[in-house]
């Protein structure tokens, strides 16, 4: 399978700038794998000797789309020939009934901001479509990757996600829908770092014939990383949680600088302000996010590591992270 990114041959107008033309809305695996086929077949010679290989874009979503959203659909949008985007509130990785309940669905404002940020296809099924039986009894456990950070607080979240994501990743599989190998990539914000971890071990260990491309944070000039929970910070909240992406930054110098990343020190840097009451800030592993304790406080930083953070400010819960590298690799 071809994984390298290339550009689409099918720029639609929504990359200029000007909205492209309303994606078209299907609400069953069967109809989004005619839809698939049609539009990889008018963006190129399908399957045929010496051809260029037509590509496939997934964005798996809970809808409720907003800016970060639209980041990754354009980012699939620059990279594949044809852009899907699913639209699924899944009950599974919900904790509390109350939350999946009130959970927006907006699917015509989504499909609009979906369309224009480039997408060819929104999925939005149904849950008898996805979960036909009900609640699935076999579940793909994302094992100790999903206990610890936001699993401690959510138990059986990450594998409710996982659920939903080993189906649509199958549902999405462009090679389903042309019978011939086309590339195929699923796009995941690094803001949800665990959850991209989790998935890319899902398709690594279940060789799942998809590229994972994480897509970077998005910040605000003042370094606050964007999320649709921001909304609910008050102004001063709002002030007192730039700290969070401060110490961020501290251990990203740091490495890039190969000192000693000290830790230590953004977590002081995070308790000299008193509105953010600090859950966890830890160095780990980008694979396995194994906490590499070691060596960080007195040793110069080499290679990679993940900054992890996770704090509520006034009464929001706010999570970052930052890729950390020594500037060599
Ligand atoms: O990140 C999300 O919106 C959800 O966890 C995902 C990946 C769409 C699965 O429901």
């Amino acid at each position: 399978m071809n994984t390298e990114p290339r550009p689409a041959q099918s720029a639609r107008a929504s990359e200029s700038g000007v909205p492209g033309p309303a994606p078209r809305i299907v609400r069953t695996v069967a109809e989004l794998k005619t839809a698939s086929r049609k539009l990889l077949e008018a963006a190129g010679r399908v399957g045929e000797e010496g051809a260029e290989p037509v590509s496939l874009g997934l964005v798996p979503t809970m809808g409720a789309l907003h800016s970060g959203h639209a980041t990754l659909i354009r980012q699939a949008r620059a990279e594949n020939d044809v852009v899907v985007v699913t639209v699924f509130v899944n009950r599974l990785q919900f904790d509390d009934p109350a939350d999946y309940e009130r959970y927006p669905r907006t699917l015509d404002a989504d499909a609009a901001l979906a369309g224009e940020a480039g997408a060819d296809v929104v999925f939005a099924p149904e849950e008898h479509e996805v979960y036909p039986d009900g609640t699935p009894r076999v579940l793909v456990s994302a094992g100790d990757l999903g206990a610890r950070f936001e699993g401690r607080s959510r138990p059986g979240h990450f594998d409710g996600m996982l659920a939903v994501v080993a189906k649509l990743l199958h549902y999405g599989n462009p090679e389903a829908a042309t019978a011939v190998p086309t590339p195929y990539r699923a796009y995941f914000g690094q803001k949800d770092a665990q959850q991209l971890a989790i998935v890319q071990r899902l398709v690594k260990d279940l060789a799942y014939p998809v590229e994972i491309r994480p897509v970077p944070i998005v910040r605000a000039e003042d370094g606050l990383a964007l999320s649709s929970r921001n909304q609910f910070l008050t102004d001063e909240d709002r002030e007192a949680a730039l700290v969070l992406s401060r110490a961020l930054f501290l251990m990203k110098e740091r490495a890039e600088s190969r000192l000693p990343l000290q830790p230590d020190d953004a977590v002081a840097l995070i308790a000299s302000e008193p509105r953010v009451e600090l859950d966890y800030f830890e160095i780990v592993d980008p694979e396995t996010l194994q906490v590499l304790a070691f060596n960080c406080q007195d040793t110069p930083f080499t290679g990679t590591a993940l900054a992890l953070v996770a704090a509520r400010v006034g009464s929001v819960r706010l999570i970052d992270n930052m890729p950390l590298t020594d500037g060599v690799r």
